[in-house]
């Protein structure tokens, strides 16, 4: 099992993405490729435009995976693909790529959830990592606290009442003008700044467990819009109110899910938002204070990348459970089906 080959391929949101890994955590060659020039002067991702340009990119991309890790596509031993959730288009063009794949060499596919890429991408980082554990899964579309008992087996203890906290990440940085995407530059923003705006941290200390940024979100908004002229360091500032408020909501969420799943041997962060720093040694604190290791995989690998959905292709692989070529590509798909919808909660639980 450790010498299986898996081809992972991911196109749910703007990253192309396509990896080859080796069931003993070895990445033998990958490419991802980021669209942000495409989306940048519409200010978000254009899902026509995110489709068309995973298209264009994904088949010659595949190849050149497989050239340089000189592996023939014969000699890999399934393919796995993003099968949503996320931008139903894009989803498409990955899904149907990884079809024709699976068809043309006689190998299984694996049809992933890309929820279930993040989440089990911090074991292909860290060998160690035993399930049980604790996970906030923070991406741009998702917020969530999970169980993780074992591949496919996921509890829901939290998700977001309105926006996940990567959106509100992206729409504070468009409001503070910070560029494209926000995430990354709302964070750049914020090492400048000191949080001296006093902004909300909804739901912080509730008995509900669920998260809710819209408030915050809008609050930036409003703190911004009260001052005519921002300098520099006003801008600075508010993202490192916004961030450090952002930080307070997810590490008080956390500490209530770690008192609701006693079971875990680790607190486990991935998403795109695990990226950020001040929220990566937020929660290294939290753990250290309950007595459990912490696990962030590194940067890249929280991000959107062809190599979580390959190695969750890998998990699967181990325990026998692969689709057939009839698998449909899904633009919502929880993790916990048995998961209640909470108020709210629109597209996003
Ligand atoms: O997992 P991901 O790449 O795509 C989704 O599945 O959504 O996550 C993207 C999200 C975006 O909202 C992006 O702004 C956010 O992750 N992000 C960050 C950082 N890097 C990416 N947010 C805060 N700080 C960062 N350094
Ligand atoms: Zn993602």
């Amino acid at each position: 099992m450790n010498n299986s080959l898996v081809l992972g391929i991911e196109s749910s949101c703007d990253e192309t993405a396509v990896a080859l890994v080796r069931g003993d955590r070895t990445i033998l060659a990958q490419r991802i490729a980021s669209q942000n020039e495409a989306h940048e002067r519409f200010g978000g991702v254009v899902p026509e435009l995110a489709a068309r340009a995973h298209a264009d990119r994904l088949a010659p991309m595949v190849e050149t995976v497989l050239v340089e890790a000189g592996i023939a596509l014969a000699d890999v031993d399934a393919i796995a693909g993003t099968a949503g959730p996320g931008l139903i288009g894009g989803v498409m063009v990955g899904l149907v790529t990884a079809k024709a794949l699976a068809f043309a060499a006689g190998k299984p596919l694996i049809a992933v959830n890309h929820l279930e890429g993040h989440a089990l991408s911090p074991r292909l980082a860290d060998a160690r990592l035993q399930f049980p554990y604790l996970l906030l899964l923070v991406s741009g579309g998702h917020c969530q606290l999970l169980g993780v008992e074992g591949v496919g087996r996921y509890r829901r203890l939290a998700t977001t009442i309105d926006d996940a906290v990567g959106e509100a990440f992206d729409k504070s940085a468009k409001v503070l003008d910070l560029g494209f995407p926000g995430g990354p530059a709302l964070e750049r923003a914020a090492k400048n700044g000191t949080p001296r705006f006093a902004l909300p941290r909804p739901l912080v200390g509730s008995d509900e467990p669920h998260f809710s940024f819209a408030g915050l979100k809008s609050a930036v908004l409003r703190a911004r819009a009260a001052i005519a002229e921002p300098t520099g360091q006003d801008i600075a500032d508010l993202a490192a109110s916004f961030q450090q408020a952002a930080c307070d909501c997810l590490t008080d969420r956390t500490a209530r899910a770690i008192a609701a799943f006693p079971e875990a041997t680790a607190l486990v962060v991935a998403g795109g938002v695990a990226a950020n720093q001040a929220i990566r040694t937020a929660l290294a604190s939290l753990a250290a204070t309950h007595g459990l290791p912490f696990v962030a995989p590194p940067m890249w690998l929280c991000t959107d990348n062809g190599a979580m959905i390959a190695w969750a292709g890998l998990e699967r692989l181990r325990t026998g459970d692969v689709d057939d070529l009839h698998a449909p590509a899904r633009p919502r798909w929880p993790l916990d089906p048995s998961a209640e919808t909470v108020r709210g909660a629109g597209v996003k639980a």
